[in-house]
C-alpha cells in the first residue's frame, strides 16, 4: 500500500513535469526603430532576467533582439527611451499572445506596430 502510493505520487509528478517541459514556446523578437528627426536615441531595455544596457540608436537604425517565450508568457520587457531632456518608459514585450513586437520612435512618441493593422501610439515624450 505504502509503495503504491509512493509509485502513484512518482507517476504524477512525471506527469506534471512533461506537461511543463512539453509547453509550446515562441521565439519573439522585439524590434525598435528611431525614426527621430535628426536626433540620437538611447534605449535601455531589460526583463526580470536580462538588462540588455543602454544603446545610442542613430536616425533610421533599429535595434533588435530575440528570446523565447513559454505559453503562460514568463518573459516581460520594459524600455526606457531617452532623447535630450524627454523620457519614455513602456512595456516593449508582455506576453506570448502579443505578437506585435516592433515600435517605432517618432518625434511624438513611441508606436506599436501590430502586422497587418494600423499602428497605434503606446506612449508620448514626457520631460521628468
Ligand atoms: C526592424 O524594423 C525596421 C523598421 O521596420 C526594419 O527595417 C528592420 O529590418 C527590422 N529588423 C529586424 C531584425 O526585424
Amino acid at each position: 500500500m505504502v509503495i503504491n502510493k509512493a509509485l502513484l505520487s512518482a507517476v504524477a509528478l512525471a506527469t506534471i513535469m512533461i506537461i511543463i517541459m512539453a509547453r509550446p514556446s515562441v521565439q519573439v523578437t522585439v524590434n525598435i526603430t528611431n525614426q527621430l528627426t535628426q536626433k540620437i536615441l538611447i534605449v535601455h531595455c531589460r526583463s526580470k532576467d536580462d538588462d540588455l544596457g543602454a544603446h545610442a540608436v542613430a536616425v533610421g537604425e533599429s535595434i533588435h533582439w530575440s528570446f523565447r517565450d513559454n505559453f503562460f508568457g514568463g518573459t516581460h520587457f520594459w524600455c526606457k527611451l531617452a532623447v535630450e531632456d524627454k523620457r519614455i518608459s513602456f512595456a516593449a514585450y508582455e506576453a506570448y499572445f502579443e505578437i506585435f513586437t516592433k515600435w517605432v520612435v517618432c518625434d511624438d512618441g513611441v508606436y506599436g506596430q501590430p502586422d497587418g493593422h494600423p499602428s497605434f501610439l503606446e506612449a508620448g515624450w514626457r520631460r521628468p
